[in-house]
């Protein structure tokens, strides 16, 4: 069981998770309708956005706190200070299971967070990033 740090929220998470929720209907998702968003800051204050962007191909879908994530990256936010995620589309009974980063998503973000790195998840509360994904792989 996940231990959720907490439920209430600080005005700089309230922030992002608005910004998370605002961006999300741009999502490009004809084969889920399961639309994501995420922004994330940086060490800069910056927030990067993204949305999940589906294709065709199902494998070439990216998730949206990797379009966020790559963002940041590539202008040298690192680490990221907050990444938060809204699901806005996941039905009330699928609880923290579908509104929280994917595997894969977890693994990118533990690469660029420090370990208490916030994760603030839209209808579930907010973890750490090692509390998502203990024992990170790290080279
Ligand atoms: N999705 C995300 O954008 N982030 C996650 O962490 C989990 C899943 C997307 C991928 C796909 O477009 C849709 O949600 C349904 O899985």
């Amino acid at each position: 069981m996940l231990r959720l740090v907490r439920t209430e929220l600080a005005p700089d998470e309230a922030e992002l998770l608005e910004a998370a929720r605002a961006v999300a209907p741009r999502a490009w998702v004809p084969f889920s309708r399961f639309r994501v968003g995420a922004a994330l800051v940086g060490a800069d204050g910056v927030v990067y956005r993204g949305a999940n962007v589906e294709n065709a191909s199902y494998g070439l879908t990216m998730c949206a706190e990797r379009v966020a994530l790559f963002q940041a990256v590539i202008a040298g936010a690192r680490p990221i200070r907050i990444c938060a995620v809204a699901c806005i589309d996941a039905p009330p009974e699928l609880g923290s299971a579908g509104r929280t980063p994917c595997g894969a998503c977890r693994q990118l973000l533990a690469e660029h967070m420090l370990p208490d790195g916030r994760v603030v998840v839209d209808g579930a509360g907010v973890y750490t990033i090692a509390e998502l994904l203990p024992e990170a792989f790290h080279l």
